[in-house]
């Protein structure tokens, strides 16, 4: 890893074992009765569908990168019968994903790592499906980490990306201040995401791209986040608390003007 990396990897922990140390999660008020655990901006029936186009099902090895707390790992390994591994960065969320899986009964199929997926050890060509939700956005050198991914999945495998992407420019007054509050190095556009796809070898069979998971995403958590103020200010203090309602309004605005959305893509690996 070199140092853009390795710098990136630790501002992504710090900022979401930061989000994760109170007992509130904006997550959980955002969804409400659809909360599985995820952080990503997908309802539980979302998630699967996503990741039943990508293969997944009983006996698939799934890897799942920016595993969270790990509420999809366990989601599908309890709705699909596959065996996931989850790999984040998070030292809190691999905590929570540990004791998630035990406590669901789970462990003996969901395991979790600690680590960097740019430099974590993985052996190679060993997993059926490489997914992600919302977490690759965080990664600098993106087609490094495309290669990197694809030397893990068996010939035939497929990776399944769901990640935030830049539609249309964001507004130049502000786009560096986004990018910095969301400990985005950079974001792809949908285009430049296939490219360093099919540039890695890979074969593009699902290329979605919508705001709409966003913009509702992110407009039920402003709604909640201002619902709770006193909640969150108690735990977080005013001045994270104002940070984090600065973060998601920028968000909720520009997914509903259509400039930041998302890629739902799948693509697979050469089987020969
Ligand atoms: C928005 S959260 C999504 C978590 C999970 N995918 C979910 O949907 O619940 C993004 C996650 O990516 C992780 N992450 C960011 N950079 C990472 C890296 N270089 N290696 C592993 N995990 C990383 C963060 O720690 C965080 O848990």
């Amino acid at each position: 890893m070199d140092k853009t990396q390795r710098e990136a990897g630790a501002a992504a922990a710090s900022f979401y074992d930061a989000l994760r140390s109170g007992s509130l999660s904006s997550a959980a008020l955002g969804y409400g009765g659809d909360f599985v655990g995820q952080e990503c901006t997908l309802l539980p029936r979302e998630m699967l569908i996503f990741a039943r186009r990508a293969g997944v099902g009983t006996r698939t090895s799934v890897l799942d990168v920016g595993s969270g707390t790990g509420g999809p790992a366990c989601f599908f390994a309890e709705q699909l019968g596959c065996q996931v591994l989850g790999v984040d960065v998070s030292a809190v969320g691999h905590e929570r994903a540990v004791a998630r899986a035990k406590e669901a009964g789970l462990d003996d199929r969901v395991q979790f790592r600690l680590g960097d997926i740019q430099d974590v050890d993985l052996p190679p060509d060993s997993f059926d499906v490489v997914i992600t939700y919302d977490t690759w956005c965080h990664i600098p050198q993106r087609a490094a980490l495309i290669q990197r991914c694809a030397a893990l999945l068996k010939p035939g495998g497929r990776m399944a990306i769901f990640d935030h992407v830049e539609r249309r420019p964001l507004p130049a007054e502000r786009r560096e201040h986004f990018f910095t509050v969301w400990h985005f190095p950079v974001l792809e556009t949908p285009r430049s995401y296939a490219e360093a796809l099919e540039a890695a070898g890979l074969r593009l069979t699902v290329r979605d791209v919508s705001s709409a998971y966003a913009a509702r995403f992110y407009t039920r958590l402003v709604e909640g986040f201002t619902a709770q103020r006193e909640e969150f200010e108690a735990i977080r203090g005013t001045e994270r608390y104002l940070e984090g309602l600065d973060r998601l309004q920028m968000s909720q605005q520009y997914t509903t003007s259509g400039r930041l959305g998302q890629v739902a893509y799948i693509a697979e690996k050469p089987a020969g």
